[in-house]
């Protein structure tokens, strides 16, 4: 009995923090479960002149919600009292053009917002009337923050990228409103693969897609997309670029001798090595004599005194594989 009473007066208090005057009247709370939820995402970021589709799906265990009945979804801007009623689905009030997309009667509120300014940045609550059964989400409010600039989008590329590897590249940017999302363009192909796909969350994600075989002239490419937001009188522009880091076996891999010519016996040569690799090669010297093919030094320079006329070649070799380079002849003044 005296749980009962103390429950009741729990209620009681409850019910007199949350209720409002007038046609506001009704109740945050159900004993201590909010009397209505909705999903939607916490924070919002909107562009200012684009629209914003608000997500949104709401339930309640009351047992006075009967979807047969009518049912009206309002907004609320500012959060707390006094209420500043913006939206009514009866038609009654409509101060910012807001339209309910989502079909009420499955629970579903999605909002679109047409036309965002900076003074629409504010605390949103959202009610559902279902004579008798009103409430506010009052757990669930939705802030909306106003961004004068667009967001940039972002560039996908698979990590550790090697030649020969056929990778996927995706430029894909935040879309407030899915029936006019960002024009995305980027320096890869322009008929790219291009999609709004809604996200778990329900807001959307417009994508640019291209499959691309990888080479070593693709080291160090900047791969620039930007995103055409359709604002109220134009456009608003936002960019990412990123550059590839693609690693190759050497390429051009190619052997010097210096002196050039014909060189004296006892004189020394400088045999010297380049070739392109990512990451950077090894380099080793082979020599070829009527004995065989011999490994005679290590390193990108080889120097020695000369006593015979021969044959040389250098190997660049990295993680990805190896070159040769064409044979030098060292040949000797007056002894061949
Ligand atoms: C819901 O309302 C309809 C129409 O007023 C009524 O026929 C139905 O019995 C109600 N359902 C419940 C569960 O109250
Ligand atoms: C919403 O509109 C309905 C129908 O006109 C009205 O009964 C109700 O009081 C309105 N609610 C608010 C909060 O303005
Ligand atoms: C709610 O309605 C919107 C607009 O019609 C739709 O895009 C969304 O998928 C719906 N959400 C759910 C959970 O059904
Ligand atoms: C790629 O971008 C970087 C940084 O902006 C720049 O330094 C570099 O020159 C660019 N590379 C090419 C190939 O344009
Ligand atoms: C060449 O010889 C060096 C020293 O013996 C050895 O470390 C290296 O692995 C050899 N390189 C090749 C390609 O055979």
């Amino acid at each position: 009995m005296a749980a009962l009473t103390e429950n009741m007066l729990v209620v009681n208090i409850l019910l007199s923090v949350f209720f409002l005057p007038g046609d506001l009247a009704d109740y945050c709370y159900g004993g201590l479960t909010p009397a209505l939820r909705i999903t939607t995402p916490n924070n919002m970021e909107a562009l200012t002149g684009s629209c914003l589709q608000i997500p949104c799906t709401y339930e309640t265990e009351n047992t006075e919600f009967n979807s047969s009945r009518s049912i009206y979804g309002v907004w609320i801007k500012g959060g707390n009292a006094p209420y500043n009623v913006i939206f009514n689905s009866s038609g009654s009030v409509n101060t910012f053009q807001l339209e309910i997309i989502g079909n009420l009667k499955e629970k579903n509120c999605t909002t679109l917002f047409p036309n965002l300014a900076t003074s629409h940045a504010d605390k949103y609550l959202f009610r559902i009337e279902n004579y008798p059964f009103r409430a506010f989400a009052c757990a669930d409010p939705l802030q909306i923050t106003i961004k004068d600039s667009p967001w940039s989008p972002s560039i996908n590329v698979p990590s550790d990228l090697k030649e020969h590897q056929s990778v996927t590249v995706t430029c894909s940017a935040f879309t407030p409103c899915p029936h006019s999302p960002p024009e995305l363009t980027w320096n890869l192909q322009q008929d790219s693969l291009r999609q709004t796909e809604e996200n778990t969350d329900g807001t959307f994600t417009t994508k640019i897609q291209e499959t691309i075989t990888l080479s070593d002239t693709h080291d160090g490419y900047n791969i620039t997309c930007s995103a055409k937001y359709p604002v109220i009188g134009g456009t608003k522009t936002a960019e990412t670029e990123v550059t590839l880091s693609v690693s190759y076996a050497p390429k051009d891999t190619s052997a010097s001798i210096s002196p050039s010519g014909l060189v004296s016996a006892g004189s020394w040569v400088e045999l010297s090595c380049s070739s392109r690799a990512k990451p950077p090669p090894r380099f080793t010297w082979f020599r070829i004599s009527k004995y065989g093919t011999f490994n005679v030094s290590v390193g990108q320079v080889f120097s020695f005194c000369v006593t015979e006329r021969g044959e040389f070649y250098c190997m660049a070799t990295n993680d990805l594989g190896n070159q040769r380079s064409s044979v030098i002849l060292l040949s000797i003044k007056g002894n061949l």
